[in-house]
């Protein structure tokens, strides 16, 4: 049975026999043997093989092997004289699987620049940082998934495919059906006769189910047609969106307070050399400002508050500040960087500013919107208490143009039974970003999609 060589570094040496499977990184000869670095992928960490120039291949392969190619080790694993590691493999046979031409390999010894290795997103998971990025993204969906399940939360499967801007914001991509087999270009029409998209939020249906079951989440992809090339957008981006019944503004942010420390505290804990590594070479201080945020409180304060303190600063920002406007990045990044110096939690916005299922508090001005900030990244969660009440909503909707038919269900909802309840939207690859301190959302997913994205 092949062993990972994470599983194989942790464990004290017996002079036990493993086999081993990876990518070598580099290759080191002496007189009678040569030293290779494999690494699987399980970890940071790579493997040192020594390959005797007794081994059958010794000539013809083992002294070819380049940075890329692919093996399966079997050895015995020894206690490693060499500083820095506690483990290396003797090796008994290398069988070369896959050659990896050195003239045209694009991953050499050297760094490159995340923005080359956007260039080439199949093969970047193979460097150090995006294997460790990929490692913690892994860890982090988990951390959320027990953080739910260990609170009696019920996942819901939302679609991808439907008919309601959940935003409102006109960000929706339309879905079509090519109107015959091989259409060509031009020939495609709306989804089977209905208008269809994919969605931007997966939090109107988490509404029905949590009417029904109490506490749900979904954790899914979510799409928005907005041509912005900023380090924090993407086109498509996972989210993951509680929703719970007999639930307000307040219990709302307890939750997402409490979520975001327990899965912070997961990943420092159980990704400790991915983390390091992180802390080393991608954000001096991580490690320092994530054990703060886990252990300090969060501020809070109101929208109206915010701007009192925006424009009090006196700071000339780029986008004027007053009552009514849409917080904007730099204002985000002044309150919770410059001001506070830890994650915010701004509420009650203005109700024209907000979409039309947040809750209209008692002023007729604001909604019962959270929104949590964070340093370095701005909006990392958004959410509310949803509205509740039939006519209020009806009103709501009609104000912001709605097609009440198409959003019939969702008002039943109110009809039938209804409940306070409210739920928020954490966006995952923010999420990554902030815990891996990678300045740009394009490296914290596999494939970006982004306006003109790399083939893959
Ligand atoms: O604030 P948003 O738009 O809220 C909603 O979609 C609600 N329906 C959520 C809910 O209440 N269930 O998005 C929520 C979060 C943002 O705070 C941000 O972290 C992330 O999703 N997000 C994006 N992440 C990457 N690229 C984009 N284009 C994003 N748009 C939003
Ligand atoms: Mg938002």
């Amino acid at each position: 049975m092949k062993q990972r060589i994470n599983v194989v570094l942790r464990e004290e040496p017996q002079e036990q026999r493993v086999i081993v499977a990876g990518w070598v990184r580099t290759r080191r000869d002496t007189g009678t043997f040569s030293f290779l670095e494999v690494n699987d992928g399980s970890c940071l960490a790579n493997l040192q093989v020594i390959a005797d120039s007794s081994l059958a291949n010794y000539e013809e392969e083992i002294k070819r092997l380049n940075t890329g190619c692919s093996v399966i080790v079997t050895g015995v694993a020894k206690k490693s004289p060499a500083k820095g590691q506690n483990v290396e493999v003797h090796a008994d046979t290398i069988e070369v699987v896959g050659w990896a031409d050195p003239e045209n390999y694009p991953l050499q010894k050297k760094r490159h620049s995340f923005e080359f290795l956007r260039e080439i997103s199949h093969l970047r998971p193979r460097t150090n940082a995006l294997g460790a990025v990929a490692r913690v993204r892994s860890r982090l969906a988990w951390a959320i998934n027990s953080f739910f399940q260990e609170r009696g939360f019920f996942q819901v499967h939302t679609p991808i495919i439907t008919t309601s801007d959940c935003e409102g914001a006109g960000e929706m991509f339309q879905v079509t059906t090519a109107r015959e087999a091989g259409a060509a270009k031009g020939t495609h029409e709306e989804f089977f006769g209905r208008k269809a998209g994919l969605t931007v939020s997966g939090q109107l249906q988490a509404e029905v189910y949590a009417l029904a079951l109490g506490n749900v989440y979904t954790f899914g992809p979510t799409f928005r047609a907005e041509n912005s090339n900023t380090s924090r957008h993407l086109a498509e981006f996972w989210m993951i969106e509680p929703e719970m019944a007999f639930c307000d503004l307040a219990c709302n942010m307890e939750l997402a307070t409490d979520m975001l420390k327990y899965v912070l505290s997961d990943v420092v804990e159980n990704c400790s050399e991915d983390m390091a590594l992180f802390d080393s070479f991608i954000e001096k201080g991580l490690l320092a400002k994530l054990r703060s945020v886990i252990e300090k409180d969060f501020a809070h304060l109101t929208y109206t508050e915010a701007v009192d303190k925006l424009i009090a600063s006196k700071k000339k920002f780029e986008f004027p500040v007053k009552w009514g406007i849409d917080l904007q990045s730099e204002h985000e990044r002044y309150l919770c960087e410059e001001l506070f110096g830890c994650p915010l939690i701004v509420t009650d916005y203005p109700a024209t500013i907000k979409p039309f299922y947040m809750r209209v508090n008692d002023d007729g001005k604001t909604v019962a919107a959270m929104d949590i900030l964070v340093p370095g990244i701005g909006e990392i969660v958004g959410g509310s208490q949803r509205e509740e009440r039939y006519e209020v909503l009806e009103r709501r909707m009609l104000e912001a143009g709605i097609e009440l038919e198409e959003y019939r269900w969702y008002l039943d909802l109110r009809k039938y039974g209804s409940v306070p309840h409210a739920g928020y939207g954490l966006g995952f690859e923010r999420l990554v970003q902030f815990v891996t301190g990678m300045a740009n959302i394009r490296e914290v997913i596999p494939f970006p999609r982004t306006p003109g994205f790399a083939p893959c």
